[in-house]
């Protein structure tokens, strides 16, 4: 009898209908790439799906697919901890290999789950939680294995660089765009955690944990969304030479620490990430024998997502055993340097009636543009505590820094 590998999709929302849909529109493709049979047995979700070709596959209980030997891959599309993280510890411990989309889950539970699926000799595969279509978790931990990772800084949000996107090029409001977004299905269920900057924490956290061979906790990472971005910032970024980006960077430091920062940062023209636009993400990765490399494609959606899931299922389909694992190891102490260490060149926007005072804290200025009673202008780089210091300094001199955005130097 031909052996049939059998697959569960557990979650029918954006990323699982496109999984489901492709596997089953290119499945001879599929077939062909593994050289195995395999086909959808259940798809889990609390929801009914009349009218599919497939809705006889919908299942609501978790245990079938957990207690059915015959399963030997599973799709975590469901996003969010819970019970993503129950379903796919105790799918793991059961023997079946575990593909997800989930970058919360990976973020936190990356470093357990996988040390669960090396002891059982499967697979915990991940390529979809960052950068949505753009193959990275694989180039990052087996194309560029032999490099000593220096540094990675990335638009790895596609919500909110299709947000950034509208409001620079189309003068779009901010609600406008985050509506839009929602509606392409790029944004997350509570998109606060795109907007928040927490969405690109976790996918760096994830890289860098691929990077430096330890689990990073978004905990112990820095990270501000977009919320803050003024029309007037973009314009005085254009007059600088460059754009407004949320960046999420991660960088080793010659202390041995990691300096994790996602925050929106000006980015100069020369730079590729400035033209990475709309759903569009982009890595840019630095290592020591490579040099630079930049990954560049659709970060959020049905389809492009869905590609990075199935390229992971037919590895898990594939496999005979956990080949060149993605492996990290957990740590129990933070190897991020303090936020307030971090150094870098920052714009600032100030105001006051009287700006003379400016040139007693900041003697060293680019100046980028003033009107009356404002002025903006590119700081040395300096760390976050002494910016902190700086605007007080400023404060007494009756001077108050209305932004403040780092420039990305790299
Ligand atoms: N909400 C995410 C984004 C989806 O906009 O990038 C892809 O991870």
């Amino acid at each position: 009898m031909k052996n049939v590998k059998k697959i569960a999709i557990m979650g029918h929302g954006v990323v699982g209908s496109g999984v489901a849909e492709i596997f089953l529109g290119n499945h001879q493709n599929i077939e062909n790439k593994t050289q195995v049979s395999s086909e959808i047995k259940y798809i889990l979700d609390l929801r009914d799906f009349p009218g599919l070709s497939y809705s006889d596959k919908f299942i609501k209980d978790f245990n079938l697919i957990a207690n059915d030997d015959e399963i030997s891959v599973v799709v975590e599309t469901m996003g969010g901890l819970n019970p993503a993280y129950t379903f796919v510890k105790t799918c793991l411990e059961k023997g079946k290999s575990v593909v997800t989309s989930n970058k919360e889950l990976v973020a936190e539970k990356g470093a357990e789950l996988l040390s669960i699926a090396r002891s059982k000799n499967v697979k915990f595969l991940f390529e979809a939680s960052v950068g949505g279509g753009i193959p990275i978790i694989r180039p990052l931990s087996q194309c560029l294995a032999a490099n000593n990772i220096l540094e990675i800084n990335g638009i790895l949000n596609g919500t909110t660089n299709y947000i950034l996107t509208c409001m620079i090029r189309d003068g779009v409001s901010f609600e406008d765009a985050l509506a839009q977004a929602q509606k392409l299905g790029y944004a997350e269920k509570d998109p606060s955690a795109d907007v928040l900057g927490l969405d690109a924490c976790r996918k760096i956290c994830i890289l860098a944990s691929i990077a430096f061979s330890k689990h990073v906790y978004p905990k112990y990472a820095h990270a501000e969304g977009i919320t803050k971005i003024t029309l007037k910032d973009v314009e005085y970024a254009k007059a600088w030479g460059g754009a407004i980006k949320l960046v999420a960077s991660a960088k080793l430091l010659e202390n041995g620490k990691v300096a994790l920062e996602t925050s929106p940062a000006f980015v100069s023209s020369e730079n590729p990430l400035s033209s990475v636009n709309d759903v569009f993400n982009a890595a840019f990765i630095k290592g020591d024998a490579v040099g630079d490399v930049m990954l560049y494609g659709r970060g959020a959606g049905k389809e492009p997502t869905a590609s990075a899931v199935l390229s992971d299922v037919i590895e898990a389909l594939n496999s005979t055993d956990s080949g060149l694992a993605l492996n990290w190891s957990d740590c129990d102490y933070d190897i991020t340097e303090p936020y307030e260490n971090l150094k870098n060149r920052m714009y600032l926007r100030v105001s006051g009636s009287d700006l003379c005072g400016l040139d007693k804290v900041f003697s060293e200025r680019e100046e980028v543009g003033a009107v009356c009673g404002e002025c903006a202008f590119i700081t040395p780089a300096i760390s976050y505590s002494e910016l902190a210091a700086k605007t007080e300094q400023l404060a007494a001199l009756g001077i108050s820094v209305d932004a403040a955005i780092r420039v990305l130097d790299i």
